[in-house]
């Protein structure tokens, strides 16, 4: 084994170790980051290990099932909603909460509160839950700049104006990918020591791609550009090769493999739903803002 690949394996680079490094670089910084991501880490660990258990669910009784108990059993994405919340308000580094499971924002109270304002959907790709596709959740970070009473109006703020963003997908391997502005880093679980380990720095989407991912399912209903556009990938008139089909169905595993292999994912507004199906706030900017980076 040659001496770089020797370090790799002694000397690892734990998401924990990677943000205090970069902490470091702000000495101003108190740290404040760091333990709400170390929140956001354990949230994706509980998630990560209820969906490899799911497939057991009928068998020991999880999700929507009764237990021992005669309890009944909360639904997988519920689960990870009180999950996630718990983690957040207890980090005492948040303010406002918004989830794609909640109704209303959740306003932290008074005693722990902090500086951060987290939107995310603890557990997307719903349709994928049940038959163990991978699914994920996704998180969007801003910073309340100012110490009024917090309000809605410090989340409904542009995509742009995250300082972090991310996603953890629940797939084959359990994958944490990070920005806070510098670039996009990926982080593979290692399940017998417990922590998301750096795997894939700086990930770059590559320039040209030969995939395009949508769900074709719902092209009558879309408008003549989108389907001129989808034409063109199956059937190139400039002599270039026809793209590959690729749809998971969960947006976190096809803006994953998208990053990694480049190509386009794409869910166009239609007939059916004018503003497109994926929510704005908690699945597009976080998303943006890592395609931004990378
Ligand atoms: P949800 O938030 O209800 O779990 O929806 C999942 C999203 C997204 O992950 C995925 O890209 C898209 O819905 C799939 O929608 P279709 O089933 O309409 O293709
Ligand atoms: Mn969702
Ligand atoms: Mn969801």
């Amino acid at each position: 084994m040659d001496h770089a690949a020797d370090a790799h394996r002694t000397d690892l680079m734990t998401i924990t170790r990677f943000v205090l490094n970069e902490q470091s670089k702000y000495p101003e910084s108190r740290g404040d980051f760091t333990i709400l991501l170390s929140h956001i880490v354990l949230g994706c660990k509980f998630v990560c290990s209820a969906v490899n258990k799911a497939g057991l669910a009928k068998l020991i009784g999880l999700a929507g099932e009764t237990n021992i108990q005669g309890e009944e059993q909360k639904k997988l994405d519920v689960l990870s909603n009180d999950v996630f919340v718990n983690a957040l308000v207890s980090s005492g580094r948040t303010s406002v909460l918004v989830s794609e499971e909640d109704e209303e924002a959740t306003f932290v109270e008074p005693s722990k509160r902090g500086k951060y304002c987290v939107v995310f959907d603890p557990l997307d790709g719903s349709s994928n839950i049940d038959c163990g596709v991978s699914i994920g959740t996704i998180f969007g970070i801003y910073t309340l700049d100012h110490t009024d009473e917090p309000t809605t109006a410090d989340v409904l703020k542009p995509g742009n104006e995250m300082v972090a963003a991310g996603y953890c997908m629940y797939g084959s391997s359990c994958m944490l990918v990070l920005s806070t502005g510098t670039g996009v880093h990926g982080f593979t679980l290692d399940p017998s020591l417990g922590e998301f380990i750096l795997t894939h720095p700086d990930i770059k989407i590559p320039n040209k791609g030969n995939i395009y991912s949508v769900n074709e399912g719902n092209a009558q209903n879309w408008d003549g550009p989108t389907t001129k556009y989808v034409e063109k990938c199956k059937f190139p008139k400039d002599g270039s090769p026809a793209k590959s089909l690729r749809y998971v169905g969960s947006m976190v595993a096809d803006v994953h493999r998208t990053l990694l292999y480049g190509g386009i994912f794409l869910y166009p507004a239609d007939k059916k739903s004018p503003n497109g199906k994926l929510r704005v706030l908690y699945e597009v900017f976080p998303m943006s803002f890592l395609m931004e980076q990378a």
